[in-house]
């Protein structure tokens, strides 16, 4: 009963969380379009410095670019201020990481055969990461780096990288991966809520009292929109790639993961750019393109379970009546019309493997989560052994036939 009741709250929470974040990043995405329509014309305000006309349904909107809040300017109780997307986001997300990860530790969090700790002590140090990592960022941005912008961000780019890999020697596959995004998210959070609205509020306040306001402020404003931004396409890979063994179950992912982060960035600055200047450069999309071959290259050279099925010599005629007995030992406590596994109340992703029909239909399934890569058994948990997923893969090497 417990299990229903945590999938149901778990497909709700999910729902939200992807809801919010279409309407934070939406709107993160649309204020950066809007910035390269602005133009001076004869009907801009006059105290304005541009403005964009757009149509949509049956409205015509005439938004207008301001430098600094004119006098016709509502109360700024009245200003919109773009909140709670960001806040619903952070907040959903981290219920849905307590649901999956830290209620499923066992499953999705620890893997023993990466370090053995129990449940407690992973979510502790999922927790504190999520925690140290903002405080190390904060103060990275905090500090005179701030007014060195490529360095601070080829330096927290490479922090991003080893804490991957950290992440990768304590965690299980799936944890570490969901970790990084969650790590990353809630550092963009945290630099709306604690730093970017905060800011807003300061310059709200200071411009119509004729106060100055600190240029070191502004330049930080600027570093951490600017991390935000390029964030923004990563974080949405790290949101669905959990749908992706092969980027997080393979013995590079740490690397992948990495590469993922700049793959996203180049694409944004493209957009940028583009948004800026109205040059669309090309070079972002050649690095992407180079990038993403790295990424699958790395993805085949780090599936430790090819290398096994290669050392185990040319594919032999392994019959299915032989392979039928490891995934039934190995896979079906989970996979089964009844699962008996604590915690699974039905058979995981609908998919089912107690009968050969079952094995034969899910063949490339099997092939892509317990070969190609090693997301299933989740953290192993059923211990299947190197030797068996050989066996397995020289039976799909060799055809997956029936017989
Ligand atoms: C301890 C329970 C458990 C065991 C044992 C297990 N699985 Fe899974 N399996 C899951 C869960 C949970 C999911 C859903 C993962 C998710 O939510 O992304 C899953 C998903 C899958 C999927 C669907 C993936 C997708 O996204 O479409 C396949 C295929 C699969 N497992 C194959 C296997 C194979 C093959 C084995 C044995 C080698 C195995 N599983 C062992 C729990 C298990």
């Amino acid at each position: 009963m417990a299990a229903f009741i945590i999938e149901w709250l778990t497909t709700g929470v999910r729902w939200l969380h992807v809801i919010a974040a279409v309407a934070w990043l939406g709107a993160s995405f649309y204020f950066q379009g809007l910035a390269r329509k602005f133009k001076r014309r004869a009907a801009t305000p006059a105290e304005a410095e541009a403005d964009v006309w757009e149509v949509r349904g049956l409205g015509f909107y005439q938004i207008a670019k301001y430098l600094a809040p004119p006098k016709a300017m509502p109360p700024p109780e009245e200003l919109v201020w773009y909140r709670w997307q960001a806040n619903t986001t952070w907040m959903s997300g981290f219920a849905l990481l307590t649901l999956v990860y830290y209620v499923g530790a066992q499953r999705y969090l620890i893997d023993p055969a990466v370090l053995d700790v129990p449940a407690w002590a992973a979510i502790a140090l999922s927790v504190s990461g999520l925690a140290a990592t903002w405080l190390v960022y904060d103060a990275l941005c905090r500090s005179p780096l701030v007014r060195n912008g490529r360095l601070l961000g080829v330096i927290a780019f490479l922090l991003l990288a080893a804490l991957a890999y950290a992440c990768s020697c304590v965690f299980s596959a799936r944890g570490a991966f969901m970790q990084l995004g969650a790590t990353m998210g809630t550092v963009m959070l945290a630099n709306v809520f604690f730093f970017i609205i905060p800011t807003l509020r300061k310059v709200v306040a200071a411009i119509p009292a004729g106060q100055r306001i600190d240029p070191d402020l502004l330049t930080q404003y600027g570093q951490r929109s600017l991390h935000n931004n390029y964030l923004s396409l990563p974080v949405v890979f790290m949101m669905i790639g959990n749908h992706s063994p092969l980027a997080f179950a393979t013995g590079y992912s740490w690397l992948i993961v990495s590469l993922i982060v700049l793959i996203g960035a180049a694409i944004r600055h493209f957009f940028n750019t583009m948004h800026a200047t109205r040059r669309k450069l090309v070079w972002p999309w050649c690095t992407a393109a180079a990038l993403f071959a790295c990424v699958i290259g790395l993805s085949a050279l780090g599936s430790r379970s090819a290398s096994t099925v290669l050392a185990a010599g040319p594919p032999q005629a392994v019959r299915l009546a032989e392979i039928k007995p490891i995934v039934l030992a190995r896979c079906s406590m989970c996979h089964a019309a009844q699962p008996v596994w604590p915690g699974i109340s039905a058979p995981p992703k609908g998919v089912m493997l107690q009968t050969s029909e079952q094995i034969l239909i899910h063949a490339a399934d099997i092939n892509r989560e317990a070969l190609l890569s090693s997301a299933m058994p989740p953290a192993n948990l059923t211990g299947i052994t190197d030797a068996e997923r050989a066996r397995i893969g020289q039976w799909i090497l060799a055809g997956a036939r029936a017989d």
